[in-house]
């Protein structure tokens, strides 16, 4: 069976030849965007990180593209020829739904690692998106793993452990370049789990008004993790989703953003475009569903500069654990009514500008 990009690519040749068609058409400006996203492929693969990139994208406002980013990432990655995992750590089980993978009750999932007695590698799927992409999906049951989780050994570092047995299980030439995760729109145990197996954070951030609100919340969780849990963890990339050029918001809000971060804010802007929200529908993401589009394109460049910016990460000994202070911890796992000083100016109100 030929891969979607092959199959993408010939049946867009066909129908140019077919329709004798003139290339400077919208339709045939989007076919060409969608033979260079998907040609590209062939003769450009993005670089190989200077170390296996395990990346939690998180961020506990809800619908800020979190999952869209993930898999989309996931798909640019793999399509360009860096073998990625993606793992699925929402009970909605969003990113499963959108690369495809069953999640349905009773599927082996990231709960039978986290809370039972599997190993990654028993519950990982992979895609039809890429055979470099391979997916653990979620299922329900993971919505109790935070309550199970609670009694549990080590609780917060029960993710680490995983994916570290499944990294060493595996030969070099078959290990993932990236992990990326996709946290559930809350700061307890899931996200907490998952801050502590990865090295860096993607944070999306949503170019609308309530943006920036909870996100202090969200980086002093971060720094507590890294006080006591994960020295190794930052927030190493921000990018901006869900953009609409019509709106002086979106322009507004990007900016406030590139001024409190700076570099870690990726230029690759994500628009919102309602081919990016179509594509799980069909189990896919946008880059596979409509490779021309700009949603696509905005993606493919995204993950083009996650992956530049990797090149120059050199190995790192995994550090070991220090000591668990408990009262911070719980504090940490739970913290959801103590909203943190937000460090980010917020843009004033559309009403009190000129
Ligand atoms: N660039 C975009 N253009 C249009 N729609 C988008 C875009 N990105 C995401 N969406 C849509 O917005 C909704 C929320 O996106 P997504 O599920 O990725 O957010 P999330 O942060 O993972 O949400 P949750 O917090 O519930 O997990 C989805 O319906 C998705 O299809
Ligand atoms: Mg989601």
């Amino acid at each position: 069976m030929t891969d979607p990009g092959q199959r993408l690519r010939s049946s867009l040749a066909d129908q140019a030849a077919s329709t004798g068609a003139d290339f400077d058409s919208p339709i045939a400006m989007e076919a060409m965007r969608a033979t260079r996203v998907l040609h590209a492929a062939d003769q450009e693969p993005f670089p190989a990180p200077g170390r296996i990139r395990v990346i939690s994208v998180a961020n506990q406002k809800g619908g800020v593209g979190k999952t869209t980013s993930t898999v989309n990432l996931g798909v640019a990655l793999s399509l360009y020829g860096l073998r990625t995992l993606v793992i699925d750590l929402d009970p909605q089980g969003n990113a499963s739904t959108a690369l495809g993978v069953p999640h349905n009750v009773g599927t082996p999932s990231i709960y039978d690692a986290l809370v039972g007695d599997s190993s990654l590698s028993e519950v990982v799927h992979p895609t039809t998106a890429s055979p470099l992409l391979s997916c653990v999906p979620a299922t329900i049951d993971l919505a109790g793993a935070e309550i199970e989780l609670v009694s549990v050994v080590a609780r917060e570092y029960r993710l680490r452990r995983s994916i570290e047995a499944y990294l060493h299980s595996l030969p070099a030439d078959q290990q993932p370049h990236y992990v990326l995760i996709d946290c559930p729109p809350s700061l307890g145990l899931l996200t907490l789990n998952a801050l502590v197996a990865g090295d860096e954070v993607l944070i999306p951030i949503q170019c609308e008004y309530y943006a920036l609100e909870g996100l202090g919340q969200l980086l002093n969780n971060i720094d507590l993790v890294r006080q006591h849990l994960n020295p190794g963890i930052a927030v190493r990339t921000i990018l901006l989703t869900m953009y609409d050029g019509r709106t002086k918001l979106a322009d507004q809000v990007a900016e406030e953003v590139r001024n409190h971060f700076g570099d870690l804010v990726l230029d690759a802007v994500i628009p919102r475009n309602v081919r990016v929200s179509e594509a799980p529908g069909y189990g896919q993401s946008v880059i596979t569903y409509d490779p021309g589009s700009r949603g696509s394109t905005s993606y493919v460049e995204a993950a083009r500069e996650v992956a530049q910016r990797g090149v120059h990460l050199t190995p790192v000994a995994p550090p070991a654990p220090p000591a668990r202070p408990a009262a911070s911890l719980d504090r940490l796992a739970f913290a959801d009514t103590d909203a943190a000083t937000v460090p980010v100016a917020h843009p004033s109100r559309p009403e009190e500008r000129a």
